[in-house]
């Protein structure tokens, strides 16, 4: 039998198994980047690794890294360092099997299993910030607004201030709360978070959710430019908040800023996360609908879906929809009907080892692309109706309100291109009701009463 390693305690109390404390304190930085995308979190748990190659929880923070980047591409890695830690099992504790069996669930698309696997843990430890990190991306990844902020809200109680990574914690449950309309509660949640820490871009974002949903655009320029400093500089989210403070100069029909934004601070790289290029993707495929030139911008970011077809396609419903955005406004027939192509053959899985991803595809993915093609191809009603039926389901294949707001607004375009006036308007008085005196609200009430009239 193999001899356990020493029992350590990382700084909430949950035990790390380890030959030498010492790797425990990068194992930390690593984490804090993690939770508050500052730098690189792989550096940290690498040099915890070189500090003590027994560490399992490095292998199996560095597995959960690349996992939440919820591309096909980082699973080679996920499974190395999975393999890595499986090494050291035998002698590791039970926390160390736990966090194994989430990230294998998760590595294998079991992401509603691997949810499970991460709240049995909170349920042990649940000041276990890595778990509780892990299931709120997921939780995000999977469109679960009630876990978003429910499974925050079970473990709060067994945290305070004097528990390291708190204000993460208030910062987590305001974006779950924002997920659950539940605004005032949210937008004071993340204020608190930020009074303790003020580099937290998720709470940042969870803020600017609220303004986002609530049709204070200005606050939201406001917001997002006052706290720049905390959440851009090396930051993994900035890209994100960069496209939040677009859109609120498109919700003030400011296009103009919207796409300086874009030129300076969405740039189309090479080897770019998905996650970057499905910000791009979404921004060019608003103003699109909005009727403004954006040049040849679409070509650069559908060259990059086009790039990562291969490897990417029929992966995750979510950034298929948005590859399929690309290949729709640059007129790229192949690569299009070889995305859909994948993403039947990802739908056509079944069974629980199948995991979330097919019914993603399925419910959500397929029906999106194949109502864009409609309205591709000028059958602008028959568009509309598809995207409202499957609008409500739509949470199913992950993103944000805000994210999925594309959706609606492309039902919009459809319901004015369809022609008719009393079809648009009914569909435009859902955004008067949420927003109601914001410029692009104005916009689309305009659009849908000349409905039709040329
Ligand atoms: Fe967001």
């Amino acid at each position: 039998m193999a001899t356990p390693l020493p029992r350590h305690e990382d700084p909430r109390g949950d035990p790390v198994a380890c030959s030498r404390s010492s790797a425990i304190e990068p194992c930390e930085r690593g984490l804090w980047r993690l939770v508050s995308f500052v730098g690189d979190p792989l550096a940290d748990f690498d040099a915890a690794l070189a500090l003590d190659p027994d560490c399992a929880m490095a292998h199996l923070a560095r597995a959960d890294a690349h996992l939440l980047l919820a591309e096909r591409a980082s699973l080679p890695a996920v499974r190395e360092s999975l393999a890595s830690a499986a090494a050291l099992l035998p002698r590791a504790g039970p926390r160390e099997h736990r966090h194994h069996a989430a990230a294998s669930l998760a590595a294998a698309g079991r992401w509603s299993d691997a949810r499970l696997a991460w709240e049995a843990l909170l349920v042990e430890h649940p000041r276990d910030l890595l778990a509780l990190f892990c299931a709120h991306m997921t939780d995000f990844y999977c469109g679960d607004a009630s876990n978003l902020c429910l499974r925050v809200a079970r473990v709060m109680p067994h945290w305070d201030a004097s528990v390291s990574g708190w204000s993460y914690v208030l910062g987590m449950h305001a974006f779950g709360l924002e997920e659950c309309h539940r605004y005032e509660e949210a937008e004071s949640a993340g204020r608190a978070a930020l009074a303790l820490q003020p580099r937290d871009p998720w709470a940042v974002h969870a803020v600017a959710h609220v303004m986002e949903m609530e049709g204070r655009h200005e606050e939201g320029v406001d917001w997002l430019r006052a706290r720049e400093p905390d959440w851009a500089p090396n930051n993994g989210l900035a890209y994100h908040n960069w496209w939040h403070l677009a859109l609120f100069h498109l919700e003030d029909l400011d296009t103009d800023a919207a796409l300086a934004i874009y030129d300076k601070h969405l740039p189309v790289l090479l080897g770019e996360l998905v996650l970057q290029r499905v910000d791009q993707t979404a921004l060019l495929w608003r103003l699109k609908l909005m009727g403004c030139e954006v040049g040849d911008r679409w070509e650069a970011v559908a060259d990059g879906w086009e790039a990562g077809l291969e490897q990417e396609a029929g992966f995750y419903a979510f950034n298929d929809a948005h590859a399929a955005l690309a290949f729709i406004a640059t007129g790229r027939d192949a690569p299009l009907a070889r995305l859909r192509e994948a993403m039947a053959a990802q739908g056509r899985r079944t069974g629980r080892s199948a995991g979330d991803l097919p019914a993603m595809q399925r419910e959500v993915g397929l029906p999106l692309v194949d109502a864009l093609v409609d309205q591709r191809d000028g059958r602008h009603r028959k568009a509309a109706w598809e995207l409202f039926l499957l609008r409500d389901r739509a949470p199913r294949f992950g993103g944000s309100h805000a994210q999925r707001d594309l959706i609606s607004q492309t039902l919009l375009a459809c319901a004015v291109g369809s022609g008719d006036a009393g079809l648009a308007t009914h569909m435009a008085q859902e955004r008067l009701a949420s927003k109601p005196g914001t410029p692009l609200t104005g916009y689309w009430m305009g659009a849908a009463r000349s409905a039709g009239v040329h």
